[in-house]
């Protein structure tokens, strides 16, 4: 007897943090999954001491603090210019993933089909299958990752419930532009789609780029899913706080699904992540200049090996093209992490496997340059040992 959900066949555990399993057993550089290895500002340090004073230690209320609700509806006003009731069409959830997730078991009915442009952040698609949704794969430009209109258009049918929208982007650094951003904001308002935008990179974008969130579109504002959180911009991955706003009926369906998933995100931590609002705008330029110094570094240091890399306009990635060096994704992971080497994701864990082509991921890799950078530099070193 197989007691395990027939679900679970359409999707493996993720290789992202498998690869920090690895990391770890062979004392190698992680830069697989994406995390610094600095410390968070100290106004929010500064805030788990004041929770810890105020005992702030039992459930809060389901959506989350209040305060924490206005302060993110105040944000989301100011730098997405999206207008949103704190009270009805916000809910903190335990990090932008289970927002994620809340929000996809939330619209999804057996058969419908969401949107996912490839490659792809890991944790959209268990999370449809999980739903009993159909992910419908649409792959963006080669190399360039515009969004690919025709294609697009050309995915939608009467089944199409969602469109999961990341920029910045996760695997490979692209900021959709204003274009790529109208075709998407079209196609919902012509077929009655909901856009899911996952914003977690919001504050990482470089080159003076502006953050563009497509709940701020035209007529979008009630078809939108907008989801954010503190992990990436204030550096505390493992505080799990993110959010996720919508208007009132969708936040209804929203708020259901997350309640009876985690009840609540850490009350401790949603109060220490009220200091975030004291930060200014010093803050979030240093972090931008932090990680564009990252960005030139890395990308320099890649393209002096010889790899083909998009170059980065946001997001803490780089997606490179390693077909050179004869070996396949996998394997090359494999061999960069080995004997205190260098832990990088497989680029094939981006895509849909399909059947028996081959995989358009099999000749990148993602390497995280969410370190300092003296770990980069460490990390460039033991490289090239391995490479050269
Ligand atoms: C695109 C994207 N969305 C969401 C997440 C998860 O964010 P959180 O830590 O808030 O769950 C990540 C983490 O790497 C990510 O890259």
């Amino acid at each position: 007897m197989n007691f395990i959900s027939k679900s679970l066949d359409f999707f493996q555990e993720s290789v992202i943090r498998e690869m920090t399993r690895k990391a770890i057993e062979n004392n190698a550089i992680n830069l697989s999954q994406g995390m610094p290895d600095f410390s968070p500002p100290l106004e929010l340090i500064e805030g788990i001491k004041k929770g810890v004073e105020e005992e702030e230690h039992q459930y809060s209320v389901t959506y989350g603090r209040a305060d924490l609700r206005e302060k993110i509806a105040k944000k989301l006003q100011k730098y997405n210019k999206i207008v949103v009731d704190p009270y009805n069409e916000i809910t903190i959830t335990c990090g932008a993933s289970e927002a994620i997730a809340s929000s996809i078991l939330a619209i999804t009915n057996p058969g419908d089909e969401i949107v996912i442009l490839e490659p792809w952040y890991e944790n959209y698609v268990p999370i449809t299958y999980l739903a009993q949704g159909k992910p419908v794969f649409v792959p963006l430009e080669e190399d360039i990752y515009n969004v690919d209109e025709e294609r697009l258009k050309n995915s939608i049918t009467r089944n199409t419930k969602a469109i999961i929208v990341n920029s910045p982007h996760n695997p490979t650094g692209k900021v959709f532009s204003s274009s790529d951003f109208k075709t998407i904001s079209d196609l919902c308002i012509d077929h009655d789609i909901i856009a899911i935008t996952d914003e977690i990179y919001e504050y990482i974008i470089f080159d003076n780029l502006k953050h563009q969130s497509i709940g701020s579109f035209d007529s979008m504002q009630d078809k939108t899913i907008t989801i954010s959180g503190f992990s990436k911009t204030f550096s505390v991955t493992g505080w799990r706080i993110g959010y996720v706003a919508a208007s009132k009926d969708l936040m209804g369906g929203i708020r259901k699904v997350h309640d009876y998933l985690t009840v609540c995100a850490p009350s401790l931590l949603q109060l220490a992540s009220l200091n975030a609002f004291n930060l200014d705008s010093s803050y979030f330029n240093t972090l931008r200049n932090r990680y564009q110094a990252n960005r030139d570094y890395f990308y320099d240091q890649l393209k002096n090996l010889g790899m083909k890399v998009f170059k980065p306009e946001g997001a803490y990635y780089m997606f490179a093209n390693i077909s050179q060096f004869d070996m396949d994704d996998v394997e090359f992971a494999d061999f960069l992490v080995k004997d205190e080497g260098v832990a990088v994701v497989p680029g094939s864990s981006f895509y849909n496997n399909k059947n028996n082509n081959k995989n358009p991921g099999s000749d990148y890799v993602r390497f995280s340059i969410s370190q300092k950078l003296e770990t980069l530099k460490q990390a460039i070193e033991r490289i090239k040992r391995k490479l050269i």
